[in-house]
């Protein structure tokens, strides 16, 4: 039996432009995804047989993987299924990481350029933006060039990441979920028609790019306000691109009030938004109140552990 955790994500600033190539951070929070593999008589997940359709990425995973004998591979998560929090990022990194773990030491960067290879071919296109905080935890920044704190390189066709961590103070956020699920895939293949027909939706990935780098260099320096501030013209920005929500306007406009700034997170179409404020309780009342669930999450450094083999 092996066992490994992995950590859910929020991204600060840059969904999908990230997709394009463009700057982006994110951090990994305190909400984690278990798995536990063993061999077992049929391949199985919770118990039951594996379906393509109900768990993409587990049967991505093992295919990517070369896996042949049957394995029976449970999940424990608290990371909100489908909400833009890295779930399905942790599953695939903490089963890899099974995998891994069961013949050796944790290879992170190979857990981690195997991980973006399953979201991909699940999503049809991806960033590996979830599946690199699930593994490295801490904050990731993304980048065209290599800087300081560098740690791998990822290309895909004509588009290279440069991904690094990214030291940051500790900070907590409020997360509002709208309960409204939405697949990452189909917005992914929607903004990427927009950007193909219309300059506008272009000219907003530019400066998605633009406000994840001003966004990582205002947390560094501690300045929350100015951090909040562009939380919120990303925000904005994403609308345009069509993946908003309603739901997911009303509790940024709900959070304003008592927060730094807000924003939705991960793919969008429902899911949810953040909040960087200092206030965490008077948030979470502000959101339940909007109609929305909330809760408060920190940022952690800890990325996918091997927690059990025998
Ligand atoms: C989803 O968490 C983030 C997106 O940018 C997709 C990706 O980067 O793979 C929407």
């Amino acid at each position: 039996m092996v066992a490994a955790s992995a950590p859910g994500k929020l991204i600060l600033y840059g969904e999908h432009a990230v997709v394009f190539g463009e700057p982006a951070l994110s951090v990994a929070i305190s909400k984690r995804t278990r798995v536990v593999t063993q061999p077992g008589e049929r391949t199985e997940v919770n118990g039951h047989p594996l379906q393509e359709g109900r768990y993409p990425y587990v049967a991505e995973a093992l295919r990517a993987t070369k896996r042949d004998e049957p394995l029976s591979v449970t999940t424990e998560s608290d990371i909100p299924m489908a909400a833009g929090m890295g779930s399905s990022a942790a599953v695939t990194v903490g089963l890899l990481a099974c995998l891994q773990g069961a013949r050796g030491r944790l290879q992170e960067e190979e857990i981690a350029r195997m991980g973006f290879e399953v979201e991909h071919a699940v999503q049809g296109r991806a960033s590996p933006i979830d599946t690199t905080t699930a593994t490295h935890g801490g904050g990731i920044l993304l980048l065209r060039h290599r800087e300081e704190n560098f740690l791998w390189r990822i290309e895909k066709g004509a588009t290279r990441w440069n991904l690094h961590g990214a030291p940051l103070p500790e900070m907590t956020f409020v997360v509002g979920t709208t309960g409204i699920e939405a697949a990452t895939g189909p917005l992914v293949a929607q903004v990427k028609r927009r950007v193909e027909t219309q300059p506008g939706a272009r000219k907003a990935v530019e400066r998605i790019g633009e406000i994840a780098l001003e966004g990582v260099d205002a947390l560094r320096r501690g300045n929350l306000e100015r951090g909040g501030e562009l939380m919120l013209e990303n925000h904005r920005l994403l609308n345009t691109l069509g993946v908003g929500h309603v739901a997911l306007d009303k509790l940024v406009a709900a959070s304003l009030p008592l927060s730094f700034g807000a924003k939705l997170t991960g793919a969008g179409g429902g899911g949810s938004m953040i909040a960087l404020t200092n206030d965490p309780l008077g948030v979470t009342q502000a959101l339940k109140r909007a109609g929305g669930s909330a809760f408060a999450v920190s940022t952690v450094p800890t990325g996918v552990q091997l927690e059990r083999r025998s």
